[in-house]
């Protein structure tokens, strides 16, 4: 349900401030002084300056983070269900901010009002699951009797927090992909420092006023908005980060494995996908049809687990391919703002480019596009749903992620073919799974390489359920007790008996 906007007073004024950068408590300008633009992506308009944080920037950033996590405070003065007070207090202030949040995360990244408050509650769920998991942390005792001494022990684990933590996430899914990172880190006792996109710094840089409002020790949350070639490749370099958590593009996720070598720092990476929904002929159409035009087109593609490869049994096919294209056809794009819209704006022109590059290169590849192909106006980045048939697994539109509103959709005979299609992927984040029949069902999610299999749904995400990829799709997983896992290491202790 799409709320009102009945009170954005908030939001004008923190777009009329020039935005600073949030380090050990503090608002401080960048230790350069520069500042770079932020857009809306709807009109092409800058909507604020905000403070353009380099490796000086993120040096401090990291010193008062290492303070806060080796302060009293922080390891002893506040215990493990103060964490846990505390992280419910901020869900609690996102609650109050909601509308405000989701109107920003609008204005700044374009996508639809109504995405923005599902990504929002989803975020405010997400922090109050970790919240309930800080008192839970511990490890296991045994009785260890195959020591290398033969001797008989006491041995138990304890799990503690991995240290100051480094957190660069992408414009797609600001707040979401903010809360992703910071909640579990926090919980399992951390200190971080974030870099949210530079397309889309400012929910991330509203979520650190809320967490000092909160009451998070000064240092253990710091914001630092910049460039990644600047603030964040000096962030996974720096030598007193512990762990280093991305989700972005495998291009910097090569390099953010690269810039970890020199200090070993643990690495977790969400690097996308190139997802397979697979329509069998015995599925319930009336779902599976609407699910797959939603899992590609929401959020304009730029989704990491966007539903892009769609595979039908062929003797549904045509039926099918005319299904999608009749729903395609009436969805709005437009402002995000306006709820009637369900596509919104793309992230920005280079965005926009690189996905009209990928439609070219569908067409000189062979495939015939059925609907779409083309930006909408000249305003903002918008562009038209569109559809591919007679693709192969050859061609870059099948094999590459696009991160933009293309959908292929490819006939298959048997199950065997379906499961090497779906397979014949550098990626493996998520695939869906349309059918009635249980066996055929499970037995197929046995088969495919991802992270996460939807049966008869798509992108149904759970704070409980861990979410990462398989093969090039990433390191780890987040969420679940596996997102805590990323943030804590393992210590043995044996006293011989
Ligand atoms: P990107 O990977 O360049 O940006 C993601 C984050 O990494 C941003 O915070 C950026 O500032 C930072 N970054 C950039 N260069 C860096 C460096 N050298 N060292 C450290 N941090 C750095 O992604 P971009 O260029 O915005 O999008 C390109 C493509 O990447 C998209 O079309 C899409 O295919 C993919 N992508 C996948 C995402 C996912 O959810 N897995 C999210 C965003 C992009
Ligand atoms: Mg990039």
């Amino acid at each position: 349900m799409v709320m009102e906007a009945t009170d954005l007073a908030g939001v004008e004024k923190f777009l009329s401030r020039q935005q600073l950068l949030f380090i050990g408590g503090r608002w401080c300008e960048s230790t350069s002084g520069e500042t770079f633009p932020v857009l809306n992506p709807a009109t092409g308009k800058v909507i604020a300056q905000v403070a353009k944080g380099g490796s000086a920037d993120i040096d401090l950033a990291v010193k008062a983070a290492r303070k806060a996590f080796c302060s009293d405070e922080w390891q002893k003065k506040i215990t493990p269900a103060d964490r846990g007070k505390l992280l419910w207090k901020w869900a609690d202030l996102l609650e109050a901010n909601f509308i405000e949040l989701a109107h920003l995360e609008t204005i700044n990244n374009g996508m639809p009002i109504a995405i923005a408050q599902m990504a929002l509650a989803e975020s405010i769920k997400f922090v109050r699951y970790y919240s309930g998991m800080t008192a839970k942390i511990h490890g296991k005792a045994q009785h260890s009797k195959s020591g290398s001494n033969g001797g008989n022990a006491l041995a138990y684990t304890i799990r503690e927090p991995v240290g100051v933590v480094g957190q660069i996430i992408p414009w797609n899914g600001p707040i979401l992909m903010a809360i992703w990172k910071m909640a579990p880190a926090l919980a399992a006792g951390c200190s971080l420092v974030l870099k949210p996109d530079e397309k889309t710094p400012l929910t991330a840089l509203w979520l650190g006023a809320l967490a000092m409002e909160a009451g998070f020790p000064k240092g253990v949350i710091n914001i630092v908005s910049g460039l990644g070639e600047e603030a964040g490749a000096a962030l996974a370099a720096h030598s007193d980060i512990d762990k280093i958590a991305f989700t972005g593009s495998p291009e910097i996720g090569r390099e953010i494995v690269k810039a970890s070598a020199g200090n070993f720092k643990r690495v977790s990476l969400e690097l996308g996908g190139k997802s397979p929904n697979i329509i069998f002929s015995d599925a319930n159409l009336e779902i599976a049809i609407p699910t797959a035009v939603q899992s590609i087109f929401a959020n304009q593609g730029q989704v990491c687990t966007a539903g892009s490869r769609l595979y039908v049994e062929a003797n549904i096919f045509d039926r099918v391919v005319d299904t999608v294209v009749m729903i395609t056809k009436g969805l709005k794009v437009g402002n995000g703002l306006n709820p009637d819209n369900h596509l919104g704006p793309l992230i920005s022109n280079k965005q926009l480019s690189r996905v009209h590059q990928y439609v070219e290169s569908g067409l000189q590849e062979g495939s015939k596009l059925i609907t779409g192909g083309k930006q909408i106006g000249e305003t903002g980045y918008f562009y038209e749903p569109t559809i591919f048939i007679n693709c192969n697994s050859q061609m870059k539109i099948v094999q590459e992620e696009i991160f933009g509103p293309v959908l292929t959709i490819m006939p298959f005979e048997s199950f065997d073919e379906v499961v090497q299609k779906s397979n014949n992927t550098t990626y493996g984040l998520a695939a869906g799974i349309w059918t009635n029949n249980i066996k055929k069902a499970h037995t197929l999610a046995s088969y495919l390489q991802a992270g996460t299999v939807w049966i008869n749904s798509y992108n149904v995400f759970d704070p409980t359920c861990p979410f990462g990829g398989f093969k090039q799709s990433g390191w780890g997983r987040e969420c679940g007790q596996e997102g805590l896992d990323l943030y804590m290491e393992t210590k043995t202790v044996m006293c011989t008996l």
